[in-house]
């Protein structure tokens, strides 16, 4: 591979390395070389989130950061959250409002949403919606994605 660049980081607390070309993204990386499809490609260019995971504990759009850009980084997505069970309040609030459709905003929704539950605060429904404003969803309305999410938050 032309100018290819070694990378080594913590996928889903999994020590991976691999040889990457230096314009990959980091959504591309974990999709076609890693085969974690979980973490989908809307708009590329950042506007949708669909691509959203988690690099040293802070979410990004993995549509417009590099794969060279985490070198060194522990990046967590959608499957080591769901496999972990840390999603799994949200997810059960998600399956029990009908909060999707389609499905394919999910997966960054969930990313989003959980870093909101992390914060451990009673978020009103503004600051829910002010929080997912970076994530489309061209299905529910977001009123059940807004209900899920406040449910789980109440729990906190
Ligand atoms: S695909 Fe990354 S924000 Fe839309
Ligand atoms: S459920 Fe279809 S885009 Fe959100």
């Amino acid at each position: 591979m032309e100018h290819a660049l070694d990378i080594t980081l913590s996928i889903n607390g999994v020590e991976v390395s691999r040889r990457v070309a230096p314009r990959t993204h980091l959504v591309d990386f974990l999709r076609d070389d890693l085969g974690l499809t979980g973490s989908h490609i809307g708009c590329e260019h950042g506007v949708c989130g669909a691509c959203t995971v988690r690099v040293n504990g802070d979410i990004v759009r993995g549509c417009l950061m590099l794969a060279v850009q985490a070198n060194g980084c522990r990046v967590d997505t959608v499957e080591g959250l769901s496999d972990s069970k840390e999603l799994a309040k949200l997810q059960k609030a998600f399956h029990g409002h009908n909060a999707l459709q389609c499905g394919f905003c999910t997966p960054g929704m969930l990313m989003a949403a959980q870093d909101l539950v992390l914060q451990k605060k009673k978020f009103s429904r503004e600051e829910i919606r002010d929080h997912i404003s970076g994530n489309y969803c061209r299905c529910t309305g977001y009123q059940a994605i807004v209900d899920a999410i406040e449910e789980v938050i109440q729990q906190a």
